[in-house]
């Protein structure tokens, strides 16, 4: 299908959406399920960007809690990225598959820094270091809180498996549940016959999984962690230890998508990694997204400059409107392959307005990044003692400064950095509390636009608009956008 020439030249500030008969009794219901990608979905279409002021594990966990999904940024070590992403691997699931366990000859210091380390309530002790044999469980609780005990041995405070209730390996959930209850306890280690560990279940993350039935979760129930990778360098290394990690999508993100670099860079992640759920971006016209389509990527990320910390279009004249972008995308691949439309969002109706014009979900950096799930530090401006957070592009001096001074930097990327001058920049955006409450507001604006919409839910009204969404769309004079937007 070709592009409708009404969006050539328009982006979010150029329509307001036309309000039909609403027919939402409750706006709390309405489901905002949308996919990914190929093959995963979300219950709430909004990514965090892979960026060093938006997305560590911090963001990742949260994104996949409240239903959406975060990719961590690659400006990493190797090693320090996948931590992050098993970090996320770990913090929740049906089973705990390789719970931390530490020698029953480890001392109280080495027990606690340990917990500390990756914030676990408890850990199960081990007969020696790697034998995965279990000798007992050490819960906070155990743990001496007067001093003079730090160099004495677990052992003497732990409960030892004797004691301990344990399950098979492959119990059922709900009779886990039932033996924890019945026991009182917070802990099940599963083990076979012969003490060998299988894993762990706990009382939080079935508490959690109830709670949050709406939260990213794959098969065994662990959270949706996305990582990003580069197009060369060490991206193939980075990209096998993601996703042993346990990465359930990677992102080659590079500025020019619909290039060469891709190409190779796609074809050489097949071929060590065959299926491995692949996103690929950014690209900004229609043939950028029948490339990738045809490169097989599972997932297509829409933008050429639109993002807030974005240099490219004033310094290179490259770019594309976002919303002519998303469009023509969606135009060129209909919905065989999920769009992500990447940057340039200010307002919550900007995320409606990219949905129903072709986007599956939106990636937001610098509304995410003045969180406290977003990696830096809260400052106080000293002379209007407002707390800001620093967001910054990825190619903007500091950030390339930075990677200048990181000796596990791949030189790889250095080069290329160094190379092309900065097309990024560095800002100040005010400091916003958990990100949950930012997507809480995002989540109600979005229910709200789909009842305006006349619709109960959001794929039902997307469907709808899709086809043909200058019949809904009402296009503004530099007037009505005055009255709109001037406040
Ligand atoms: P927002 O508007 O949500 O945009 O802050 C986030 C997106 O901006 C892109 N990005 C960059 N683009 N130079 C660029 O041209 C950069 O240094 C840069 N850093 C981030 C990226 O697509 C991100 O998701």
């Amino acid at each position: 299908m070709d592009l409708e020439p009404a969006f050539i030249g328009r982006t979010y500030d150029d329509f307001l959406f036309r309000p039909e008969r609403g027919v939402v009794a409750s706006r709390g219901e309405v489901r905002l399920t949308a996919p990914l990608s190929r093959r995963l979905g979300l219950e709430l279409p909004i990514v965090s960007a892979n960026m060093d002021s938006v997305t560590g594990g911090e963001m990742a966990k949260t994104m996949a809690l409240e239903g959406g999904i975060g990719f961590v940024h690659r400006g990493l070590s190797i090693e320090a990225q996948t931590d992050e992403v098993r970090r996320v691997k770990r913090r929740h699931g049906h089973v705990i598959e390789q719970p931390f366990a530490l020698p029953r000859m480890a001392t109280i210091r080495e027990a606690r820094e340990f917990t500390r380390q990756h914030r676990i309530t408890g850990l199960l002790i081990e007969e020696t270091a790697g034998s995965r044999i279990l000798a007992g469980l050490l819960s906070n609780r155990d743990m001496p809180w007067f001093a003079g005990h730090d160099d004495r041995r677990v052992e003497a405070f732990m409960t030892p498996v004797g004691r301990l209730h344990t399950g098979p390996p492959g119990i059922g959930v709900e009779e886990a549940k039932r033996i924890m209850f019945e026991h009182r306890i917070e802990k099940l280690p599963l083990v076979d016959a012969a003490r060998r560990i299988h894993g762990l279940i706990t009382k939080s993350d079935i508490i959690l999984s109830r709670q949050r039935p709406e939260s990213s979760k794959d098969a065994k129930g662990r959270l949706l962690v996305g990582a990003a990778i580069g197009a060369r360098g060490d991206f193939l290394e980075r990209a096998a230890g993601l996703v042993e990690a346990g990465a359930d999508a990677l992102v080659i993100d590079i500025a020019h998508g619909h290039s060469e670099v891709m190409r190779r860079a796609v074809e050489a992640v097949r071929r060590r990694l065959g299926d491995v759920e692949l996103v690929c971006g950014n690209v900004g016209t229609a043939e950028g997204a029948r490339f990738l389509r045809e490169l097989g990527a599972d997932a297509i990320k829409v933008g050429i400059g639109p993002g807030r910390g974005c240099r490219t279009r004033l310094e290179t004249a490259a770019g594309v409107p976002q919303l002519q972008a998303i469009r023509e995308a969606w135009c060129a691949v209909e919905d065989a392959v999920p769009i992500i439309a990447d940057g340039g969002v200010r307002d919550d109706k900007d995320i409606f307005l990219a949905l129903v014009c072709g986007a599956s979900t939106v990636m937001l950096g610098s509304m995410l990044s003045g969180t406290d799930e977003a990696p830096g530090y809260v400052i106080e401006d000293p002379a209007t003692r407002q707390k800001q957070k620093i967001y910054r592009g990825m190619t903007s001096p500091q950030a390339v400064f930075d990677a200048l001074y990181d000796a596990e930097a791949d030189p790889a990327d250095l080069e290329a950095a160094l190379e092309t001058p900065a097309e990024g920049q560095e800002m100040r955006v005010p400091y916003q509390g958990s990100v949950r409450g930012v997507l809480h507001r995002i989540r109600g604006h979005l229910r709200s636009a789909v009842s305006y919409a006349g619709g109960t839910a959001l794929p039902e009204v997307r469907g709808m608009v899709v086809r043909d969404p200058l019949a809904h769309l009402v296009p503004l004079s530099e007037a009505s956008r005055r009255e709109s937007y001037e406040r």
